[in-house]
């Protein structure tokens, strides 16, 4: 098996099971355009996020990572009419792309973008006692993950969900003497989740049209 039968089959899925959406493609043909990376979640993918949104009946989203805003537009989109999402980025060029994804989808009044270092707004974003989030989308500079997964605990609530993306890269997570700084992120979020007796996790290894990689999900039970 290799990309093209993963590419192959991700087209099978989306086709059957996840229909084109004028707006989302929209979303990721303006993010070719502005010359963003493509790393948005895929397609399928961003309905599982939306599916989990929903599961947990969310309210409160906050994503760290915003690119163009493609997931973004699939979680809010599990929102209820008085439900938010605050999603922070450190790019103001990526940011100027979401800002406009979002209205395209609708969702400018739903949707909150913070600008900055994540590791400086989830601070202020702290400080402001706002309600838990009932799911926190961890999607950013991979190795600040610890980091982030500790804000995530700290904004959260028994029942929330924190999931992780990007957990696999290439298989490459298990290459303990990596001297790559997002793998190595990766393996000390392993290690705070594994010591983490406040929630009940595993990850998922993920092919298709994005490669080969995965995402950690974490329930909190304490
Ligand atoms: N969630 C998006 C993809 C995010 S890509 C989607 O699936 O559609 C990762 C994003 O994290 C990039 O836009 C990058 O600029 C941003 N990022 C990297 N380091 C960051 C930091 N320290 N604080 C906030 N955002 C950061
Ligand atoms: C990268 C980042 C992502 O969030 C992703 O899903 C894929 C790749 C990256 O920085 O390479
Ligand atoms: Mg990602």
């Amino acid at each position: 098996m290799n990309q093209t039968a993963w590419n192959a089959v991700d087209e099978y899925i989306d086709t059957q099971l996840v229909s084109s959406d004028p707006v989302l493609d929209a979303a990721l043909a303006a993010c070719t355009s502005a010359g963003l990376p493509a790393i948005s979640v895929t397609p399928s993918q961003g309905k599982l996020l939306h599916l989990l949104a929903r599961l947990q009946a969310a309210k409160n989203i906050l994503e760290i990572g915003t690119l163009g805003g493609y997931s973004t537009i699939w979680l809010a989109r599990a929102l209820p009419a008085n439900g938010r999402l605050i999603t922070l980025e450190v790019d103001a060029k990526h940011l100027r792309v979401a800002i406009q994804n979002i209205a395209r989808a609708g969702l400018t009044e739903m949707v909150e973008l913070r600008e900055g270092n994540a590791l400086e707004t989830l601070p202020e974003l702290a400080a402001e006692g706002l309600e838990a989030f009932d799911l926190i989308f961890i999607d950013a500079d991979k190795c600040n993950n610890p980091k982030y997964f500790e804000w995530a605990l700290r904004l959260s609530r028994k029942g929330s969900l924190i999931i992780v993306d990007n957990v696999v890269r290439d298989g490459r997570v298990i290459e303990a003497e990596s001297t790559d700084a997002d793998i190595q992120g990766i393996r000390s979020l392993f290690e705070w989740m594994a010591a983490e007796p406040r929630i009940l996790a595993t990850a998922m290894q993920t092919v298709g049209s994005k490669g080969y990689d995965g995402f950690a999900i974490a329930l909190v039970i304490g």
